[in-house]
């Protein structure tokens, strides 16, 4: 279908005079993925697709956007200017509706409810990789939990030639520790467009549309997408199996055993420098370097050990 941007004046590509169509001005080099990422949370790629206009600038239709994410639509709506929706605007309707409307759970209880027995259980050991760091995202310091069987299935595909990619549906949760105190918990969830969804519940288990950051909040999830589909590399991450300098919030580290500090094992994963699913931290590389420390193994281990000889 084509659709007539009307624009108002010659040379003037930021104008859009249906009042139904405005043009989205992110500011980025890839506008259309931004887009892609902010509104998958609340449809199909279908619905998604309906409501981008690529035909000339990129431009949000708000009337098709209304169907499958109303809420959104309204907030979208009254920060339009003159035709034209700016990447802060965008993102404050975003943040806005995200948690009600978007497809997240929306307590931290049914978060954990999607991951079925929490880590802290007698099968901990045996079913989740489970890390501390101090790092860039916070001033806190963060617990990390993703399910074994996920590492191991991203693991196994890429022992298998393929890409070190987390299937759809796979959670990681981020707990943020001050003094032995629960004070936010982050998630990401795979999406089944590939994206991740980012969640945040305060230190009650309600969502939280911004965590605390320094010096300002990270708005949930605007800010999220800026780190984790950005280019820019963090420590410590970054100097694995090095140790970082401290940061502006203290020590920074990946509280793990020496043992785990495998400089081979991050070379050929490059799980933070590489930068094709949005996971910025190293449950891959910390799991199989677990391994070649000794652990018990089966054969898709093998099958990993193999690949990372
Ligand atoms: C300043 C950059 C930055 C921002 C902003 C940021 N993150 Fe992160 N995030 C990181 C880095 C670096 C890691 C890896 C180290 C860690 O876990 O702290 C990470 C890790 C994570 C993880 C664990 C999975 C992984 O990628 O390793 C989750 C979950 C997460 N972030 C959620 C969020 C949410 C939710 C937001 C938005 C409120 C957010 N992040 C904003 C940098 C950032």
């Amino acid at each position: 279908m084509l659709v007539a941007l009307g624009l108002a004046c010659v040379g003037c590509a930021t104008r859009s005079a249906d009042p139904e169509v405005a043009i989205l001005s992110f500011e980025s080099r890839q506008p259309e993925r931004m887009a892609a990422f902010f509104l998958g949370a609340y449809g199909t790629s279908a619905e998604v697709a309906s409501a981008l206009s690529k035909d000339g600038p990129l431009a949000l239709r708000l009337d098709s956007l209304s169907v499958f994410a109303p809420s959104l639509a309204v907030a979208a709506r009254i920060r339009v200017k003159d035709g034209v929706l700016t990447r802060e605007g965008f993102a404050a309707a975003i943040a806005e509706t995200y948690v009600l409307s978007a497809d997240i759970p929306s307590t931290r209880d049914e978060l954990w409810d999607l991951l079925g027995d929490m880590p802290d259980s007698e099968e901990a050991e045996r079913d989740w990789v489970t890390y501390e760091v101090s790092g860039s995202m916070t001033r806190f310091r963060r617990r990390i939990h993703i399910r074994r069987d996920a590492v191991r299935d991203a693991l196994g595909r890429f022992a298998r030639g393929g890409e070190l990619r987390y299937a759809n549906g796979t959670v990681v949760v981020g707990e943020h520790l001050e003094a032995g105190v629960m004070r936010e918990t982050t998630a990401m969830i795979r999406r089944p467009d590939g994206f991740w969804s980012f969640v945040a519940f305060d230190e009650s288990g309600a969502p939280i549309d911004s965590i605390d950051g320094t010096p300002d909040r990270l708005g949930v999830p605007g800010d999220c997408f800026g780190c984790h589909y950005g280019t820019r590399l963090f420590e410590p991450e970054r100097s694995f199996p090095g140790q970082a300098r401290p940061g502006p919030a203290g020590p920074r580290s990946i509280h793990v055993p020496d043992s785990y500090r495998d400089a081979g094992v991050v070379q050929v994963l490059q799980e933070h420098a590489r930068r094709s699913d949005g996971l910025l931290g190293l449950p891959a590389t910390l799991y199989v370097a677990r391994l070649k420390g000794g652990e018990p193994t089966d054969s898709l281990d093998q099958v990993i050990l193999g690949a990372l000889r």
